[in-house]
């Protein structure tokens, strides 16, 4: 069975399996924007030639799918997708047979799953590294490249402002701000929060995100503020019960009105609910550049995994 110790490269303890952000330190963390800037600018050339990379995919992806399937076949790897009508997990194979099988055909395992605890059982059973591409509980790598674009786009000190729900994608920004020493502030509805246990993780690290009840208030002054959708996959039969308590968190131009803020999207966008057209279309709106580097921060990813 696969070891989740943490295993030293030459430059940081780096851990085995990347299931969510927290299992980084601000140092492995760092290495990996800096080893995603250097790709971006063409001065890194380390490969993966020769491995293989599975895509065991349960749910849709645009850009996950493909940024991982490009970058792993830029750095000279084979990308192998298994979508849910291809392979037998979730058609009676249990996890834990197709962890065991897979292990022995690829170096390494990315996965959308719909239920986290299948990922974890997954990388337990795995003897390659498991990388988390989504699930019910968090999108670390969506984490990755949200923290390069604001490195990117904003200096030193910045403050962040989430509005909206508080799901997978807000739960690895919550522990990754805290990682990265971003300033973060949430705005969300009653009931709708981001976890208890991703808010004690942050505090631990030092970055416990500050809770406003007014997304007026929580926009005021930020560098960026960023929303996903209020109906995340696998919630659809949720949205007549979730939709009314999201009244007054649209990121719409009357909300933005007094800030100069950049707007943050991990996309796909459910435009004219969570965010409006208008907004996401602007000039402030930077979802290509975060999209953009979902590949870099994954190229980097990969390479600290295998060790190159
Ligand atoms: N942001 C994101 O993960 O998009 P996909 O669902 O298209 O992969
Ligand atoms: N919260 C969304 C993110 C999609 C990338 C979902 O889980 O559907």
């Amino acid at each position: 069975m696969h070891e989740t110790a943490m295993h030293e490269t030459a430059h940081t303890e780096f851990p085995s399996d990347f299931l969510t952000i927290e299992s980084l330190t601000p140092a492995g963390l760092r290495r990996i924007l800096d080893r995603a800037g250097a790709l971006k600018a063409g001065d890194e050339d380390a490969r993966l030639t020769d491995m293989t990379v599975g895509l065991l995919f349960e749910k849709p992806s645009t850009r996950t799918r493909t940024s991982f399937e490009a970058g792993v076949t830029q750095l000279g790897a084979h990308p192998t997708f298994l979508g849910p009508d291809e392979i037998h997990l979730g058609h009676g194979e249990p996890v834990k047979d197709t962890a065991r099988a897979l292990s022995q055909y690829v170096d390494l395992l990315v996965a959308r799953l719909n239920d986290h605890d299948d990922l974890v059982e997954l990388a337990n059973y795995a003897d390659v590294p498991v990388v988390n591409a989504l699930t019910d509980q968090a999108h670390p790598c969506q984490a990755l490249a949200d923290l390069l674009t604001l490195r990117e786009i904003t200096d030193d000190d910045t403050t962040v402002t989430w509005v909206g729900d508080g799901n997978n994608v807000a739960r690895s920004l919550v522990v990754g701000c805290a990682l990265a020493g971003v300033d973060l502030r949430l705005a969300t509805p009653p009931g709708y929060g981001v976890d208890d246990d991703a808010l004690a993780t942050a505090a631990d690290l030092g970055g416990a995100p500050t809770l406003f009840d007014s997304p007026t208030a929580a926009v005021e002054g930020a560098e960026a503020v960023y929303t996903d959708v209020w109906i995340s996959m696998g919630e659809a039969n949720q949205r007549a019960e979730k939709l009314p308590a999201f009244e007054g968190y649209q990121v719409n131009e009357e909300l933005l009105a007094d800030t100069d803020a950049a707007v943050m999207h991990c996309l796909p966008a459910n435009r004219g609910e969570e965010v409006t057209d208008a907004v996401l279309e602007g000039d402030r709106s930077v979802v290509w550049q975060q999209a953009g580097n979902r590949m870099p921060t994954q190229q980097a990813l990969l390479l600290e995994l295998l060790g190159r």
